[in-house]
C-alpha cells in the first residue's frame, strides 16, 4: 500500500515535526489537535521554524511555501470522515497518556476508512494494547520518531502482537521515504531507545538530587566525557519533563523493577509545572517558552 495522505493527531512538538517531514516528502497532511485554533497554531509554529531555515539558506522560500501548502489544519477527527481525500494513515502523537490515546484510537477507528492504517508515536505504551482498542489491530503499529523530528535520523518501528506484515512493510517504506533509518523493536515498555535513554536521564536526576554535581557539571560530563550532543538534563528539558516522567512510570510499572522508579526531583519539577523548554523552566531557564502555562 502506498501512503499518499496522512493525518497527524496532536500538534505538539512531535506532531509538528512529523507533519513537517511528511509534507517535505510531498505527502498531503491533515494536522489535528483538540481545536482548530491549536491545529492552526501548530502550523504557524512550523512556518516559523521554516522561516528560520530559510534565513539560514537551508530551504528555499518557494519550497517552504509549497511544504506549508500541503499541511491542512482540521478542527477535529470527525472532519476526516467528511473529507473526500481521506487519509491512508493516521499518526497519533498526543500526550503520553493511555486514556487519552485510547479515546483517539477509538475515534480514529470510527472515522477512518477501513483500509487505513493507524500508527502511534508513543514512546513507551504497548502497541498491542492500543491496537486492541480498534477493530483493525492488524493495521496498527508503532512509529516512534525522535525529537527534533526533522533533524534526527531514526524511526523506531514497533510491531504489536497483531500487526500484519503488510502494515509493517508500508510503514517501513514510508519512514524511508521521509529520509529516516529504521530499527525494529518488540512491543515491550520503552522499546529500544527509551529503555536506554530514560534510565540514563532518571539517573542524572538522582545524581542532581544527591548533590553529586550541578546541572551544568552533570551535562558537561555527558557532553565532553561521552561525546553526547547534549547532556541528559538539557535533553530532558527538550523532551519535556512530564513526558520523561510518564515514560519512567510506564517502565517502572510494566517491567516491575524498582530500578526504574522515577527520581523524586523529576516528580517534584513536574508537580511545579517546570516541564522544560516548553514552559520556560526545567533544569534550566529559557527565555522563550513554546507554550503558555
Ligand atoms: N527542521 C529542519 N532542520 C532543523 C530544524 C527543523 N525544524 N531545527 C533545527 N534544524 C537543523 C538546523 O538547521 C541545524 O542544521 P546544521 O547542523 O546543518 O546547521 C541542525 O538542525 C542543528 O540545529 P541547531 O544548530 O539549532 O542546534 P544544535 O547544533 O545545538 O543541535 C540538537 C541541536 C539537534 C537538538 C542536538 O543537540 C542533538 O542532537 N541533541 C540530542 C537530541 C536527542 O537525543 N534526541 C532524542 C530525544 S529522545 C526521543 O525523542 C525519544 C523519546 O521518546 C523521548
Amino acid at each position: 500500500m502506498e501512503i499518499k495522505r496522512i493525518a497527524v493527531i496532536g500538534a505538539g512538538q512531535m506532531g509538528r515535526g512529523i507533519a513537517q517531514v511528511a509534507a517535505q516528502a510531498e505527502l498531503e497532511v491533515f494536522l489535528i489537535d483538540a481545536s482548530l485554533e491549536l491545529a492552526e497554531r501548530g502550523k504557524a509554529t512550523i512556518a516559523r521554524d521554516l522561516e528560520r531555515l530559510a534565513e539560514k539558506g537551508k530551504i528555499e522560500r518557494k519550497a517552504a511555501d509549497a511544504l506549508l501548502g500541503r499541511i491542512r489544519p482540521l478542527a477535529n477527527l470527525a472532519a476526516l470522515a467528511e473529507n473526500p481525500n481521506a487519509p491512508d494513515l493516521a499518526i497519533e502523537a498526543v500526550n503520553e497518556d493511555f486514556e487519552l490515546k485510547r479515546q483517539v484510537f477509538q475515534n480514529l477507528d470510527r472515522v477512518l476508512r477501513k483500509e487505513a492504517l493507524i500508527a502511534s508515536n508513543t514512546s513507551s505504551i504497548s502497541i498491542t494494547k492500543l491496537a486492541a482498542q480498534t477493530q483493525r489491530p492488524a493495521q496498527v503499529i508503532g512509529m516512534h520518531f525522535m525529537n527534533p523530528v526533522p533533524v534526527m535520523k531514526l524511526v523506531e518501528i514497533v510491531r504489536g502482537l497483531q500487526t500484519s506484515d503488510s502494515t509493517f512493510q508500508a510503514i517501513r517504506s514510508l519512514a524511508e521515504r521521509l529520509g529516516k533509518t529504521t530499527i525494529v523493536s518488540r512491543d515491550k515498555a520503552g522499546f529500544i531507545v527509551n529503555r536506554m535513554l530514560i534510565p540514563f536521564i532518571n539517573e542524572a536526576c538522582f545524581a542532581l538530587e544527591e548533590g553529586l554535581g550541578t546541572p551544568e557539571d552533570i551535562d558537561a560530563g555527558a557532553r565532553l566525557g561521552l561525546n553526547h550532543p547534549m547532556g541528559p538534563l538539557a535533553l530532558a528539558d527538550l523532551i519535556g519533563l512530564d513526558t520523561c516522567l510518564a515514560i519512567a512510570e510506564v517502565l517502572h510499572k510494566e517491567l516491575g523493577d524498582d530500578k526504574y522508579r522515577p527520581a523524586p526531583i523529576l516528580r517534584q519539577y513536574v508537580a511545579a509545572g517546570w516541564l522544560g523548554r516548553k514552559t520556560g523552566r526545567g533544569f534550566y531557564s529559557y527565555d522563550s517558552p513554546t507554550v503558555k502555562t
